[in-house]
């Protein structure tokens, strides 16, 4: 690592005034704006947004290269997923270097430029920590081998000799979420069979164990390498999976999986896991600028969510029970309010999120076509919080639901049925969302590099391109850089905890939301495929600022249909 790397301590943006230090206010001291908590954060999957040197597999360069894209889209921050070095068995969510960049992506130099470019732009950079697991060709995890039971390194994951006679069966009953057992045997160093070690994902991504201090320090010191790298932030990968109960008891029954997210699981969200994100959020708070951290974490009600954002831990965790709920004005009241009514206790913003590279894109998803996925979008962006907007959302790209088998590479797609039954893991379908971005309307790859992408775009992909929807009024990229630039001008979108609900119609959702400027923003949504009586409040309204699809002020309100007015 060259000097200049090393010393690298401070962003080069313009950012505001220093952190002063957790949520500390000092009396009569005005708290500086807390970027983070109103902040539109786009997710770029790096396989697959912009590729530079040509070899089907997007890289550092490629997405610094189309900085000034996201700065011109109007986003305040860029998460980036995984670009670590890594045999790539998850797409890079097996890593096995967490101070170096994948050839693949490029190197640390391209990193650092990635992140000046992006900071002379106003852009901050998040990146993807992943602490539940390594890979299984991370040094730590070679030596655990090699070194045999009872070895210091193979404390630092989970060993258990396994049940059974002869230790064949492995030691507890829990499921991987990619399917099939999450324990694979190992062999001695002399080639006997011998102890298993956990994986809750792919066996090629062995869960470190947290209650070993040199895991803590290890990740300590991953967080301040990064940091001192300028780094914004960090979206942290299983956050909810760190800390196992006690003994590794077993669960009882299998389907493990339907349990996510709404029942407790003895291997996810522990208590323990708190302790580490308030030793990490000490760390971030050394740094200038409000640094963040965000948790990525699946929980059985939205206030166990609310957990990881105490005011000594995470900044934000993402709302993924917002992300599961279908397009329906009641179930949307319902999860919007139970969203911030978890949030509020504990101060903490609450986020958005319609679609990322481990869903179904949202256009596909809510069943509605492009119209729907447009109307999402902009209730999304009105609520108050910070929105996630994921890369090609922004140009209505659907899901890729026809992709060939042997173009996949979903880890889980091909451990369907290891479980027995064929349902017990992810569907292994979620490459679908991780085809190559459309830069331009011609090409073999459409702009995104080179003859093709790691996996093939749909033929007619040139028409959803940027360059495509870009000056088309009517498109949805105009549409999202609409609603971003409205989202910055006017701050009752975005900023704020809570929205006043306005008497609507069955199936639509009206609320009204004052700024801290005094100036009042009016939405309704209509979720249903008819047209709908406008809300009494909208028809009074103002002024139009925007409608996420064709609108003419005092008519009923079109089938799937936003409308954003100035009261
Ligand atoms: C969540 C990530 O978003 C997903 O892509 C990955 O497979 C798992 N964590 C395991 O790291």
């Amino acid at each position: 690592m060259t000097q200049h790397l090393a010393d690298r301590t401070q962003p080069t943006s313009d950012a505001p005034t220093p952190n002063p230090g957790a949520h500390a206010a000092t009396p009569g001291v005005p708290t500086p704006p807390e970027w983070w908590r109103h902040a539109v954060i786009y997710q770029v999957y790096p396989r697959s947004f912009a590729d530079a040197n040509g070899d089907g597999m997007g890289d550092l360069a490629g997405i610094r290269a189309r900085l000034p894209y996201l700065a011109g889209l109007g986003v305040d921050a860029v998460w980036l997923s995984p670009f670590y070095a890594s045999p790539q068995a998850d797409a890079g969510y097996d890593v096995a270097d967490y101070r170096a960049i994948d050839p693949m992506f490029g190197d640390l130099h391209d990193a650092d430029a990635l992140i000046r470019d992006a900071h002379d732009l106003g852009l901050r950079i998040i990146v993807d920590l992943v602490p539940n697991h390594s890979s299984d060709q991370h040094e730590w995890f070679q030596r655990a081998l090699r070194d045999g039971p009872g070895s210091p390194l193979r404390d630092r994951y989970h060993f258990r000799a396994g049940k059974g006679e002869y230790g064949e069966a492995p030691p507890n009953d829990w499921e991987s979420i990619f399917g099939g057992p999450a324990w694979t045997r190992v062999a001695d160093p002399d080639g006997t069979p011998g102890q298993w070690y956990l994986h809750l994902f792919a066996p090629e991504q062995p869960d470190f164990n947290w209650e070993n201090p040199a895991v803590r320090d290890e990740f300590r010191s991953v967080l301040r390498f990064w940091l001192d790298m300028g780094v914004d932030g960090f979206r942290i990968d299983v956050a909810h999976g760190l800390v196992k109960a006690p003994g590794l008891p077993d669960m009882g029954h299998a389907g493990q999986l339907r349990l996510l997210g709404t029942q407790k699981l003895p291997f996810f969200d522990q208590d323990g896991v708190h302790e580490i994100y308030r030793s990490w959020r000490e760390i971030l708070d050394e740094y200038p600028d409000q640094r963040i951290g965000v948790a990525e974490a699946w929980t059985p009600t939205e206030d166990r969510t609310a957990l990881y954002v105490r005011r000594e831990e995470l900044n934000q965790a993402f709302n993924f029970h917002y992300l599961n709920t279908p397009w329906d004005a009641a179930e949307l009241r319902r999860v919007i309010d139970s969203s911030l009514d978890s949030m509020r206790p504990v101060g903490a913003p609450t986020t958005w999120v319609l679609s990322n590279h481990d869903v179904v894109r949202h256009r596909t998803r809510l069943g509605g076509g492009v119209e729907r996925a447009r109307a999402a979008s902009l209730l999304m962006l009105a609520l108050p919080g910070s929105a996630y907007v994921y890369q090609g959302e922004e140009l209505g790209l659907p899901e890729v639901t026809d992709l060939p088998d042997e173009a996949r590479q979903d880890p889980a797609f091909f451990r369907r049925g290891a479980g027995g039954d064929g349902q017990d893991g992810q569907d292994g379908l979620r490459d679908g969302c991780r085809v190559p971005m459309p830069w331009s309307r011609d090409g073999a790859s459409f702009g995104f590099g080179g003859v093709g992408g790691w996996l093939p775009q749909p033929g007619d992909w040139g028409a959803l391109s940027v360059e495509a929807q870009t000056d088309d009024p009517g498109s949805t990229l105009e549409l999202y850089r609409r609603a971003l630039a409205e989202r910055r001008a006017r701050s009752a979108l975005g900023a704020g905890d809570g929205v006043e609900w306005l008497e609507a119609a069955d199936g639509v959702l009206a609320f009204r939301r004052v700024g801290a400027d005094g100036r009042a923003v009016l939405v309704a949504a209509n979720t249903t495929d008819r047209a709908a009586p406008l809300p009494g409040a909208c028809a009074s309204a103002r002024g139009q600022v925007l409608a996420s699809g064709p609108y003419r002020q005092g008519e009923p309100l079109p089938a799937d249909t936003t409308v954003w007015w100035e009261e």
